[in-house]
């Protein structure tokens, strides 16, 4: 079995993520619903981090297959439907992206939340100690009840789904988990939880955890809304040197910046938020914004510019997963191997809490 990740050079760097230094202590999770192949925004939001973590913790990723399924079968923000078919094809799609970006299986965890039944266990267990009320005043379920226009006829199990979520961070007992500032909320719901086990248990059964917030935590899709999976407006990290021009060129930039020699607006401007997340050289990027607000760049040659950067970052990205695209064997070894370790941990936990529960 080779192990091409293992490899790999590390990627440019986002800016170091915000918050308290990870300890090689921590406990990292988090995770990522298969509804589509990875973008650069979940590059800059928290793969990056993640790549940057290994070795330094333990660390698991969760490929989310059942909290996808609670958005199965209702309607996307485009109006896709996507089905459980859909999620169950892109399990080894986001295996493969993870893989591209530099995760090694032999220092990180990867697993599927589906084949993890501890993990299905709590979120039963935990069930008892949330109340619908405080479901629907979650920031992020709200939003998304919202989005989605949902009344009474709600599935109950998107609803709870903050509630199984809580189950993946604390199956491991995790201490840190990387993730965008939409999660914020369920780290919160996660930590009321863990108190009330605690409570139960007489003793602490599980430690809370906190939020590693990359520096980049929402990266603008190329049309200025959310960076998304389903929209077709984020550049995937497999993305072809044709598909990542043709994406940067679609790019908005300042809608009254129509000649060169007009001042541009920076701020909102989804040029300069990509090279302020991707581009090195610093300096460089804060003399083309000062350019670009007196007058006299244009948005072609800034545009060439964002796309040799970003060429740099997709381009052995888009190598590796070729390659291991080539080779599903070894993919799915990754996520047999991680199902076990997983595995083993999360049952580990379970034994615990079911104990909290009076269980045997
Ligand atoms: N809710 C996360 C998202 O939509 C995915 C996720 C599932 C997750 N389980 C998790 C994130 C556990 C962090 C920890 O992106």
């Amino acid at each position: 079995m080779h192990s091409p990740a293992a490899a790999a050079e590390p990627a440019p760097a986002s800016p170091a993520p915000a918050g308290r230094a990870p300890r090689p202590d921590d406990v990292v999770l988090t995770g990522d619903r298969p509804t589509g192949v990875l973008h650069l925004g979940h590059y800059a939001g928290s793969l990056a981090t993640r790549v940057s973590l290994q070795g330094r913790c333990t660390q698991t990723l969760l490929i989310a297959d059942l909290q996808a399924l609670t958005d199965a079968g209702s309607r996307a923000e485009d109006g896709t439907a996507r089905g459980a078919a859909h999620v169950a094809a892109h399990v080894e799609e986001v295996a493969l992206d993870y893989l591209a970006a530099g995760i090694d299986p032999a220092l990180t965890t990867i697993a599927v939340q589906s084949r993890l039944p501890a993990l299905a266990e709590l979120t039963v267990l935990y069930l008892n100690l949330v109340t619908v009320a405080r479901l629907e005043r979650n920031p992020t379920v709200k939003a998304e009840i919202e989005l989605r226009g949902f009344a009474r006829d709600i599935p109950a199990g998107f609803l709870c789904y903050p509630v199984s979520q809580a189950a993946d961070i604390t199956g491991f007992r995790a201490t840190l988990v990387p993730v965008g500032d939409d999660q914020l909320p369920m780290i919160e719901q996660t930590n009321e939880i863990v108190r009330r086990v605690n409570r139960l248990a007489g003793v602490p059964v599980l430690p809370e955890c906190r939020a590693l917030l990359s520096a980049t935590p929402r990266l603008p899709g190329v049309d200025g809304r959310k960076a998304s999976k389903s929209l077709g407006n984020a550049i995937p990290l497999g993305a072809s040197a044709e598909e990542l021009r043709r994406l940067v060129r679609a790019m908005y930039t300042d809608a009254s910046h129509l000649r060169a020699s007009d001042p541009g607006n920076v701020e909102g401007n989804v040029v300069f938020a990509h090279l302020d997340a991707f581009d090195p050289e610093v300096a460089a990027v804060e003399e083309l914004k000062a350019r670009y607000r007196r007058g006299g760049l244009g948005d072609a040659p800034l545009k060439r510019r964002l796309e040799e950067v970003l060429e740099q970052v997709v381009a052995p990205m888009r190598a590796r997963r070729a390659a291991l695209a080539q080779d599903r064997a070894y993919v799915r070894e990754v996520l047999r191997d991680g199902m076990a370790r997983a595995d083993a941990v999360t049952r580990g936990v379970l034994t615990r809490v079911r104990r909290a529960f009076a269980l045997e």
